[in-house]
């Protein structure tokens, strides 16, 4: 009996959303039980709803069932994360175009391939390695092609992580 209401639970395609209501009580019992209880509690938090696609079942594979419903929402967790990290990657490139476009074209120009006051290299012509060093530089005055006291209060606003941003902007210029 129990094992049928486990079953008609994961395969009504509800398990987690009836879960997350709290409206279902039923008691769980031996070592599939506590399986089953555990794997609730992993996952009671989990937003979206699980189907399964597997209309005649026996009460045999409940286990398989519940490593079904398992996969599942890891494989849904999995999707999450990538789309998040996406549109990280996305806002990163986003930063970096907003910040050349208002902070360093109007003198390093609008394909980073002027040379400033024909003092600095053009932008474009540089890896992220010399443009971090050549920041770095500015920062604690140790570089000055001759114009350095003109550059150093755009390097000092930069943080690291807007450096990347910014040079990944300038390679989508080329
Ligand atoms: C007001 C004009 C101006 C602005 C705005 C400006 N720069 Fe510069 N930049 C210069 C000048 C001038 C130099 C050359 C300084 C020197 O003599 O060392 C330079 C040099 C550099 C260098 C070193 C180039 C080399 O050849 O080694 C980098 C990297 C750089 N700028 C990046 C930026 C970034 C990124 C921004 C925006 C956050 C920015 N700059 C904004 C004027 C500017």
């Amino acid at each position: 009996m129990f094992k049928k209401i486990i079953l008609s639970l994961a395969v009504s395609a509800t398990l987690v959303s009836v879960l997350a209501e709290e409206s279902i009580c039923f008691k769980l019992e031996g070592k599939l039980g506590e399986e089953i209880k555990a794997l609730v509690y992993k996952y009671k938090n989990s937003l979206e709803p699980v189907s399964i696609n597997n209309g005649n079942v026996s009460s045999a594979n409940v286990e398989e069932i519940m490593a079904e419903v398992e996969a599942k929402i890891e494989a849904k967790k999995i999707k999450q994360i990538k789309q998040k990290k996406k549109q990280e990657a996305k806002q990163k490139m986003a930063d970096g175009k907003n910040i050349y476009l208002s902070k360093c074209q109007s003198c390093h120009g609008a394909k980073a391939d002027k040379e400033a006051y024909n003092k600095s290299r053009a932008l474009n012509s540089l890896t992220l390695q010399e443009i971090q060093a050549a920041l770095r530089g500015y920062r604690e005055d140790m570089y000055d092609r001759g114009l350095a006291i003109m550059m150093k209060p755009y390097a000092s606003i930069l943080m690291d992580n807007e450096e990347e941003a910014v040079y990944n902007y300038i390679q989508t210029l080329k």
